[in-house]
């Protein structure tokens, strides 16, 4: 797959899993209460015993919800990417065992993903879980590829407001009503119609098993339905669990119904003994009814609630923490109807809440970012256009930018010839090079790097204005008994002024570790020697999505402890080891996704100015072909050139590349 191809697929994997889990959170949080219920059915089967003062259905689908919500706009806006990808992935793994158990074993009715907004099957569930589970992993293998919507700075804000969002919300949908009900009950629903229906086209499950018995177990259902006055039901499921608090509320309701000739009903799903203590110690003179739990639990998300019907239609419902206001005598029924159709424009208000500030944080900290970043460009440089900036001038602020940052960054070409070469056939070698870029001045800076025994004979013959000298290696000791090594103020002595460390064959072949290559660096910078640090992963770790990982531990691993003013005498060379000297380039892109990463990590440990000044180069099998496209890419600041460094002519060919 292209590499195109591949971002544009990832994108799509993010955002569909984005958009899934944004709306499954959502939607639990309209009826944190409904999916409570469903995990208790699923406490249930595992038989799980918790303390009744813990609540735990009710906690964990707050938790569940709230971390649904929060890592669906993760995926959205591509923020903390590593940590997303992995959390999907591990959420993905989990829902699949769980639908898997629910295919074989049917445990529960109904998985509950979506709360009580969709209802699948068990094999539906089982598919979009797959499905999903798919897209986590194509994600976890390149969670690199999205760019954060939000900078780095300003994340956490985006976290904290959209974690506070999500549970303040949970909690208003808890001590209110949910705002959309997603069950049969909803404020304009016939329930007589769908108790009795009339209609023979009525589809199953608009039929509802709403059935109220009195206490003698006569049934009272359609006395109720078919009454054209109003009727208030106060539905509390358990008597036993219902805040008291409100009794003395729902005591001034019953009156107020009295008074206007309203009929008033208690339907709960408790024992008798448990009504008569409700109406002992509440002084609760208004009837009772017997009803299923479950229905109660799912006609009112309150315990208790209120519910209002008139002509079997349910015209408004009220959770205990909103009763509605009846000492006024004058109050009506008309009034109480009153407040209906206001829950989509609250909706909308909540929603807005959210979004405005998000949306102005996103524009606001690009914005900032940009600012910052041409701030700390001199005025000359932002004026300044190359003739390929020039054709590009109507570019966005951002390619303005970076092509100005990447202006001011040296640009260095430095040829690594590796152990090529007799002392004869390299001094041969760097004479022409010299005179052909003494003839044609460069572009950029020109480095080679050769094996020790040519560092003495080449240097007194090379114009430093066009082209430098620079070692392979360098000792990680400072001198003394260390026979065969050279240290790196003998490479000094030369006249050489760079030194390639880090390379991946001495990684590889002779066991330099981020310790040694440490002590290396600090040697080189110490004699002052510029130093050329190789990083780059392996083709398993690339495979395996970790190459960032792995840079980021390499540059840690032997760069953290200079200083800023060190580190500006660093050049680094991103060089995945999969390239070199195998002809297989990194495409640009692939490169450019890198580097930009690099400068990332640097501006995290030396700060943004650093990493906009660090050259950095690219290295594996960059050739006269390929190098133009390579040096086009913003974070790309030159090449380290094996094999084509051997042939003055390619040389040449590649440090040309600056030029057109
Ligand atoms: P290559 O080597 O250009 O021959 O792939 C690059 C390097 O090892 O620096």
């Amino acid at each position: 797959m292209s590499d195109r191809v591949l971002k544009i697929v990832i994108h799509v994997v993010r955002l569909i899993l984005g958009c899934t889990f944004i709306l499954s959170g959502f939607v639990k949080a309209v009826d944190p209460k409904g999916f409570s219920y469903k995990i208790e059915e699923y406490l249930q089967v595992v038989n799980a015993q918790f303390p009744d003062w813990l609540n735990l259905p009710l906690v964990a689908a707050v938790v569940i919800c709230c971390a649904e919500f929060v890592l669906g706009i993760y995926l959205l806006l591509g923020l903390r990417r590593k940590f997303t990808a992995i959390a999907t992935l591990t959420v993905c793994v989990v829902f699949t065992i769980i639908s898997v158990l629910l295919v074989i074993f049917h445990p529960v009715h109904d998985c509950g993903c979506f709360g009580e907004f969709i209802s699948l099957t068990d094999a539906q569930t089982l598919i979009k879980n797959v499905i999903l589970l798919g897209l986590a992993i194509m994600l976890m293998r390149n969670p690199q590829v999205a760019k954060p919507l939000v900078p780095e700075g300003w994340q956490w804000f985006v976290s904290l407001y959209t974690c506070v969002f999500i549970f303040v919300f949970c909690l208003r949908s808890l001590y209110y009503l949910p705002l959309i009900d997603f069950r049969q009950y909803k404020v304009g629903a016939d329930l007589r119609e769908m108790v009795f229906p009339t209609h023979e086209d009525i589809k199953p499950e608009e039929i509802s098993d709403f059935m109220v018995l009195d206490t003698l177990s006569e049934d009272q259902t359609a006395q109720i339905l078919f009454k054209k006055e109003p009727t208030m039901l106060i539905i509390a499921p358990l008597l036993s669990e219902a805040s008291a608090g409100v009794a003395e509320r729902l005591a001034s309701i019953s009156d107020w119904c009295n008074d206007k000739g309203y009929d008033i009903y208690c339907l709960t799903a408790s024992p008798l003994k448990d009504i008569r203590k409700w109406c002992y110690y509440n002084d609760a003179e208004y009837p009772f009814l017997i009803a299923d739990h479950t229905l109660l639990k799912t006609m009112v998300r309150s315990n208790p609630g209120l519910m209002l019907l008139r002509d079997g239609v349910i015209r408004n419902k009220w959770s205990a923490n909103n009763l509605p206001e009846v000492e006024d005598a004058s109050v009506d029924e008309k009034q109480l109807e009153a407040a209906v159709g206001n829950n989509g424009k609250i909706l909308l208000k909540i929603l807005l809440w959210y979004l405005l500030p998000m949306l102005l944080i996103i524009m606001l900290s690009n914005i900032i970012r940009r600012k910052t970043k041409s701030a700390k460009i001199p005025k000359v440089i932002k004026t300044l256009k190359t003739p390929k900036d020039s054709n590009t001038s109507n570019n966005s602020i951002n390619s303005i930018t970076t092509k100005n940052t990447k202006t001011m960054r040296k640009k260095i070409v430095a040829g690594n010839w590796k152990m090529n070469m007799t002392l004869q056939e390299g001094v041969a070698l760097a004479k022409e090079l010299n005179e052909l870029l003494a003839a044609d001045k460069p572009n950029c800076g020109v480095v080679i790097c050769t094996p020790f025994i040519h560092l003495a004979s080449i240097a007194p013959m090379l114009d430093t204005n066009v082209l430098k000298l620079g070692a392979e290696n360098c000792a990680d000791k400072e001198k003394g008994a260390y026979t065969g090594e050279v240290s790196a103020a003998m490479v000094k002595s030369t006249g050489a002024e760079y030194v390639i460390l880090g390379h991946s064959e001495r990684r590889a072949y002779y066991g330099e570790t981020p310790e040694i290559l440490k002590e290396k660096v600090n040697l080189a910078l110490a004699n002052g020697l510029k130093v050329i640090f190789c990083i780059g992963e392996v083709l398993e770790e690339r495979e395996a999505g970790k190459q960032n990982e792995v840079v980021a531990a390499q540059l840690k691993g032997s760069l953290y402890d200079l200083t800023a003013e060190q580190f500006a005498n660093v050049v680094l060379a991103y060089e995945p080891v999969w390239a070199i000297g195998t002809g297989k380039t990194a495409t640009a892109d692939q490169a450019e996704e890198m580097h930009a990463f690099i400068r990332q990590e640097i501006a995290k440990q030396f700060g943004p100015e650093v990493a906009e000044n660090t050259t950095i180069q690219y290295g594996g099998s960059c050739k006269p072909s390929n190098a133009k496209e390579l040096f086009a890419k913003p974070d790309v600041d030159g090449g380290l050139i094996g094999g084509a460094s051997l042939k003055a002519a390619d040389f040449k060919g590649i440090i040309d590349a600056w030029k057109e």
